[in-house]
């Protein structure tokens, strides 16, 4: 679905983090590693709280790739650790503030601990209507492509489809995250300008905001920063600009 309507207020519907530095910013302070990804949650906490403020429909975050088991072992295994205990810590406070939780990637690869608390978590919020937040676990762009031609494939030797039904919009529909509008903001912080094999499919037109700070340090003004250079963006999805002005002006 493509966003050709904005919030009212000019805010991104959809906001899509890359949230890098937890490491570089321990280890500017000659801490371990994890310690940096300690304080990477405490900074989720805060932007969670600042999207429910400002009534932004979903929040995506990159928190663990399909690349990053390449990492030593004790840091992949301390990250699945916190992990779970944030999950298990913070899920009164989503349900309390209306938020619901998913959690997207190949989670066939996670401890049968792991799998069940999300499953649990995410049954918990379900009903909710606030926030959605998408957390993006053994995630990867190409993954999620995979999936959707897989689930495709099978209909089509089922029955239930035929290959004249594909579309890209069939396509879409299969997506993890099909009932979704499609990142408007796409921020990174740590520096890096790439995106790592995240949303690659739904990223099609999404704006994107680079930023050098680290993930710890990346506070309220940080990301107002990030909004507001959203807001001055004129996005044509394929248009002229004339075309965008003239269908903005009052009738
Ligand atoms: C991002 O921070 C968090 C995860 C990938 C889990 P990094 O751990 O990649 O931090 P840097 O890039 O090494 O600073
Ligand atoms: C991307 O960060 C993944 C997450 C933030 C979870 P990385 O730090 O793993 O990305 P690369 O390896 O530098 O591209
Ligand atoms: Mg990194």
């Amino acid at each position: 679905m493509m966003n050709d309507l904005m919030a009212k207020n000019g805010n991104p519907r959809h906001i899509a983090i890359i949230m890098d530095g937890n490491g570089r910013w321990a280890q500017s302070k000659f801490l371990p590693r994890i310690m940096g990804h300690r304080a990477g949650v405490k900074t989720v906490k805060k932007i969670v709280e600042f999207c429910v403020e400002e009534e932004i429909e979903v929040l995506s975050l990159f928190a663990f790739s399909s690349e990053n088991w390449r990492r030593p072992k004790k840091e992949v295994q301390m990250l699945m650790e916190l992990f779970i205990g944030t999950l298990q810590s913070q899920i009164d406070k989503l349900e309390k503030n209306n938020i619901k939780l998913r959690i997207i990637g190949d989670k066939s690869a996670f401890s049968d601990k792991l799998q069940n608390r999300i499953v649990q978590a995410e049954k918990q919020t379900e009903n909710n209507t606030g926030l959605n937040l998408v957390v993006a676990a053994n995630y990867g762009g190409h993954w999620d492509i995979t999936q959707a031609f897989l689930k495709i494939t099978k209909k089509i030797e089922s029955g239930e489809l035929q290959a004249q039904d594909i579309t890209e919009s069939l396509i879409s529909q299969h997506m993890t995250t099909s009932d979704l509008p499609e990142p408007d903001l796409f921020i990174r912080s740590g520096g890096e300008q790439r995106i790592s094999n995240f949303l690659l499919w739904q990223l099609a037109y999404t704006e994107f905001y680079f930023t050098e700070t680290l993930w710890p340090d990346f506070d309220k003004v940080a990301f107002l920063d990030a909004i507001s250079s959203f807001k001055s963006r004129q996005r044509r999805f394929g248009r002229t600009s004339e075309q965008v002005d003239n269908s903005q002006k009052p009738n």
